[in-house]
């Protein structure tokens, strides 16, 4: 019998987004402070065994594809050992990676060897100064080899970006241009106001779109399917790649949302832009069988937000939502 996770207003929630771990070997400035951060003890994260078993549990339930993510997953050691655990769990079809790329080129070997079906790769500027300006930390040719590294070695690549005004914004068009040169998603996202983030002054898709129309001519949607995501997908005459656009705070896709989120602390989120959660690491460590585990995590889906309230006041006010913490 194939089961399905269902919420309260229909959405089938298929997909998983796993954070293994909060910590990340940059300081973007939308997402973690430059120094100071606060790590959570070692042992407050979850260990491997611990996420494989819950995410057995979710692929008994109805979780067909996993991403894990971070802070930065990479930094986790044996990162690919889980990606093939977590491949070869029953129901799980799909396992991909987002990463900052940073440690992506010595990992490949490891993690094409245990089937990655995907990699994500954050690149929001290709000049080193602006990358030293946003992330803190230097060393954009080693993103940029690592793309072409994963690309080589035949593994489905996009690239996400962050158009922030007065500090990408002039670079767009050329990150585009990956995609016109060779065969990668590049795909530009709305800053979402969580945490820091409402400190930056994000480009709207539609504003991000008509930079794009300067150097490549008027953008038509492909009609053909392309991913299973909220991307809307363009491909400009001339381009090996694509060109996306998510737009989760102009045109929320909240109402197709499929998504589930696990936190490298083991607490479950329906949404990322409600404080609401499900600590599963308690029950985990206090001897919980799979039954009552299951159990909870179908009770927190159901209470499933029906969507996000950015343009009118933000998500939850009070707590701090940080992207690291919940998982990107
Ligand atoms: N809004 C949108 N995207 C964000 N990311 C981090 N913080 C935000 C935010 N507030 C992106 C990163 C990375 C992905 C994991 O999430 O740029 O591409
Ligand atoms: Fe690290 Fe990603 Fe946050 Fe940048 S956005 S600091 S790469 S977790």
């Amino acid at each position: 019998m194939t089961r399905t996770i269902k919420d309260s207003q229909g959405r089938v929630l298929d997909y998983l987004r796993l954070s293994i771990t909060d910590r990340c070997n940059l300081r973007c400035l939308y997402c973690m402070p430059g120094d100071g951060v606060e790590w959570r003890p070692h042992g407050d994260m979850l260990s491997f065994e611990e996420f494989l078993r819950l995410c057995r549990i979710l692929g008994g339930l109805g979780i067909r594809k996993i991403k894990v993510t971070g802070g930065e997953p990479l930094v986790r050691r044996g990162c690919a050992t889980l990606i093939a655990a977590l491949k070869s769990l029953p129901g799980i079809e799909q396992v991909t990676l987002t990463t900052n790329g940073f440690l992506l080129e010595e990992e490949l070997p490891r993690l094409a060897a245990a089937g990655l079906d995907g990699i994500n790769i954050s690149l929001d500027t290709l000049d080193e100064e602006t990358f030293r300006r946003l992330t803190r930390r230097s060393g954009v040719d080693k993103v940029l080899r690592a793309l072409r590294a994963a690309l080589e070695a035949g593994i489905p690549v996009k690239v996400n970006c962050v158009p922030l005004r007065g500090i990408n914004e002039k670079e767009l068009p050329d990150l585009a241009a990956l995609a016109r040169d060779q065969p990668v998603a590049v795909r530009f996202i709305e800053l979402m106001p969580l945490g820091r983030a409402v400190k930056l002054d994000p480009l709207t898709g539609g504003e991000t779109a008509a930079a794009l129309e300067g150097r490549f001519g008027k953008l038509t949607p492909w009609k053909g399917r392309l991913g299973n995501g909220p991307a809307r997908y363009y491909v400009p005459s001339g381009f090996t790649g694509t060109l996306g656009f998510i737009d989760p705070v102009s045109q929320s896709f909240c109402g197709s949302c499929n998504r589930l989120r696990l936190t490298s602390q083991g607490r479950l989120k329906p949404c990322l832009a409600e404080d609401l959660d499900l600590d599963l690491r308690t029950p985990l460590r206090g001897g919980a069988s799979d039954d009552d585990l299951a159990e909870a995590i179908l009770n927190l889906a159901a209470r499933k937000p029906g969507g996000h309230h950015f343009l009118t006041g933000g998500g939850t006010p009070g707590q701090p939502q940080e992207m690291f913490r919940i998982g990107g």
